[in-house]
């Protein structure tokens, strides 16, 4: 069972092309393990949220119980990129000689449009979840936007935090500076409040960040269920995906062939996902049939949740024996 295969993991994704069921997997697997009694917070990152319409609920950026053990919200990447500017631009503003307000705004204004800010503004969110899930205990099942975002979302690129520290460590170079030019003049030479609350800034929001990426790519901690429909471009899409993975250090927990029509047989099945054998081999593999109509509301995802089928890995070997 696909809840079995993924017992421990605090950090559950799932990924995959757009349209394939990721939303209708995450959920399902939220309520699944909190029918279990397994507390779980269900966390949406695609803007085009639909989490609300799946549990027939309103779902907004902040938690909000749905059911006993299982809280929801979805996080948009417009507001998250807002919060996220307001929360530096105020400590920038504190930080920074005063006078240097018009070198800020502009650097603001620069980063709000700027190349993966959004994924920037989530992953520190993201990362505030995980560490407080981490902290509870509570499970933190995500489900992240289409393909090509979920990856940038995942490469944590260094950069991301790039914008804020170079604006920071100019000003504690030029600090340093003044500070040698002061001793040089006999002055004291001390570390400023100022000086020491930037580096523990710095510190505190790397470490963040490194705590998330080091729990991305644990396996023991982290499930990223990748989904698919047993059709040939969103199969072939998702075996570039898993190729692309690769080199993230994520290592996919489980595949998902998702709205596989009932009746279809495992070989007929395994003939459909044979793209996937190389790029996803060992992986265990999971079926969910196609519902008679679209899987929503609290009961029908907990039954669903209990209906993953496990399917024969790969020609080479079953998955039965270790699902
Ligand atoms: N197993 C299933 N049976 C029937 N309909 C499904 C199933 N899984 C997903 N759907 C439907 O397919 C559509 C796309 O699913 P969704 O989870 O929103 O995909 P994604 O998040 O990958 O874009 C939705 O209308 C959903 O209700
Ligand atoms: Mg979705």
């Amino acid at each position: 069972m696909l809840l079995d295969a993924l017992a421990g993991r605090g950090l559950i994704l799932t990924g995959g092309k757009g349209g394939v069921g990721k939303t209708t997997t995450a959920a399902t697997l939220a309520a699944g393990l909190a029918a279990r009694g397994e507390p779980v917070l269900l966390v949406s990152t695609d803007p085009a949220h639909n989490l609300g319409h799946i549990f027939e609920r309103d779902v907004g950026p902040e938690p909000r119980s749905l059911a006993p053990n299982l809280r929801a919200l979805e996080l948009d990447p417009a507001s998250a990129v807002t919060a996220h500017l307001e929360a530096v631009g105020a400590t920038l503003r504190r930080l920074m000689p005063a006078g240097s307000g018009g070198e800020v705004a502009r650097h603001m204004d620069r980063a709000r449009h700027a190349p993966g800010m959004a994924e920037a503004a989530l992953l520190d969110r993201l990362a505030d979840l995980a560490e407080a899930a981490a902290r509870t205990g509570e499970r933190l099942v995500i489900d992240t936007a289409p393909t090509g975002h979920t990856l940038a979302l995942l490469q944590l690129p260094e950069m991301m935090t790039a914008w804020t520290d170079g604006l920071l460590k100019n000003r504690e170079e030029s600090d340093r500076f003044a500070r040698r030019a002061r001793a040089l003049s006999g002055r004291d030479e001390a570390e400023t409040p100022r000086d020491l609350e930037i580096r523990q800034i710095l510190g505190r929001r790397r470490e963040k960040l490194a705590g998330l990426r080091a729990a991305l790519t644990d396996p023991a901690r982290t499930g990223f269920v990748l989904v698919t429909t047993p059709e040939r471009m969103p199969v072939l899409e998702t075996a570039a995906m898993a190729r692309a993975l690769d080199g993230t250090g994520i290592a996919p927990a489980a595949l998902v062939a998702n709205r596989v029509k009932p009746g279809m047989d495992d070989a007929a099945l395994a003939a459909r996902l044979s793209p996937l054998d190389g790029p996803l081999k060992g992986v265990p593999r999971f079926a969910m049939e196609e519902a008679r109509t679209e899987p929503m509301g609290l009961a029908a995802l907990e039954s669903a949740a209990e209906r993953f089928r496990a399917v024969q890995t790969d020609s080479a070997g079953g998955s039965m024996d270790r699902a």
